[in-house]
């Protein structure tokens, strides 16, 4: 490595396996579906140490391994067993926090923490489209982090909010960035094969899901076709502006355990002169290039969580497939495929989302692992 090279490291890198150096932190919601991820994640986590874990009253008091019915298919962490749980608005030692905590209660938790001087990065949706809180997927929209100087502003002090976007958006947000750098995309039609894990343990009930299909996701929709424009759009002027870009979305729960996918059409900006300049085949192996060569700022700085490819390309005819492509790159990693033209729109695809890693807790330590790079947490 060239000196210039190894100049270009970011010094974080400097922490790795040395535990008293790691940054201790909570984990709130630890007991549910996207809690549980988030406590397997940080298992060696080579910047963070999990410290702390806050559920609901009905888990306080006791130890993690008793409150939390462990159910990811790695063993539960020794490190974590036996941490007492925190009753949701204790005080508490760590200043970055991981939220999974269930909607009805994240939206004043939230705030509180981070009004009290904490980082909270937060997988629910409760904040997700306030006026100075980034949306933030880090190789699309890391320049979104300028909003935290008008958040800290307006909180008075260090702490803040950041958010990841819903386990759908996220894949949509990946899958169609190359293209809307690229050509700029105008139109979006969306039809979702939801999984079952995207509803949390209690969620759907097996007798309703086997063997069937519920065409409505409550509230779904109404994030797709909002959440991509604060993704997709940029901060100036001391706030966000949206990019013009028209989505129209279904939802569907399908009897998968996990991976989202996600049927996509794609209408591209001034369309009526690209078609006059480009062929089909051209825009489609132009798009398939700029998924390929797709990558950010994690990429760029060698995150720990950082996929070497954000959007992989597949060209089999029958992929992507949740059992098979969703673990791709430890789950951080989107998945595309059948990319092909669209007789209404310009081009379909589809593409594959794992939902509670790149979709939840994998998305939210990602972010928290650029903050730390830019020097950002308190
Ligand atoms: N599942 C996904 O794929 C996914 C993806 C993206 C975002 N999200 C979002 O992430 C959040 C968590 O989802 P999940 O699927 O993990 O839900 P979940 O399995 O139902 O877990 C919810 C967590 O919130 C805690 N909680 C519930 N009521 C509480 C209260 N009154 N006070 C304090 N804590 C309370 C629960 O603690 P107890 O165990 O003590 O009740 C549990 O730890 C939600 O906001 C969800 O929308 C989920």
């Amino acid at each position: 490595m060239t000196q210039i090279e190894a100049a270009s490291q970011p010094k974080v890198h400097s922490v790795r396996d040395d535990p008293a150096q790691k940054v201790p932190v909570a984990v709130l919601g630890a007991t549910g579906s996207v809690g549980q991820r988030f406590v397997q994640l940080l298992e060696d986590h080579p910047w963070f140490r999990l410290h702390e874990v806050v559920a609901s009253e009905r888990s306080a008091g006791k130890t993690y391994g008793e409150a939390a019915s462990w159910r990811l298919g790695t063993s539960l962490p020794t490190a974590a067993a036996p941490l007492t749980v925190k009753n949701l608005g204790e005080e508490l030692e760590s200043t970055v926090l991981f939220s999974a905590l269930d909607s009805s209660v994240a939206g004043e938790a939230e705030d509180a923490y981070a009004d009290r001087g904490c980082a909270v990065i937060s997988n629910s949706r409760n904040h997700r489209l306030d006026a100075d809180v980034p949306l933030l997927v880090p190789e699309i929209n890391s320049d979104h982090l300028a909003a935290l100087e008008v958040q800290r502003k307006r909180r008075g002090g260090r702490g803040y909010i950041v958010t990841n976007p819903n386990c759908s958006v996220i894949g949509i947000a990946m899958a169609i960035a190359p293209l809307e750098r690229q050509h700029g995309v105008e139109l979006l039609h969306v039809t979702t094969m939801q999984a079952i894990s995207g509803a949390g343990y209690a969620g759907v009930a097996s007798y309703a899901i086997l063997d069937n299909v519920i065409p409505n996701i409550s509230g779904e929709e109404e994030k797709i076709e909002s959440e991509p424009l604060r993704i997709l759009g940029r901060w100036g002027q001391s706030r966000f502006h949206d990019a013009e870009m028209k989505i129209s979305a279904q939802t569907n729960r399908v009897p998968v355990v996990d991976g989202h996918m996600v049927c996509l059409s794609v209408g591209f900006r001034n369309r009526e002169d690209l078609r006059r300049h480009f062929s089909i085949e051209r825009l489609i192996e132009d798009v398939e290039e700029a998924i390929e060569a797709f990558v950010g700022e994690p990429q760029a700085l060698r995150l720990p969580s950082a996929p070497v490819r954000p959007v992989h390309l597949l060209r089999e005819q029958d992929r992507p497939q949740p059992r098979l492509d969703r673990d791709r790159e430890n789950g951080m990693s989107v998945s595309v495929g059948r990319i092909r033209p669209c007789p209404i729109l310009d081009i379909r695809m589809v593409a594959l989302v794992h939902n509670t890693v790149r979709g939840a807790a994998g998305a939210a330590l990602l972010n928290a692992e650029l903050l730390k790079a830019r020097d950002l947490l308190p």
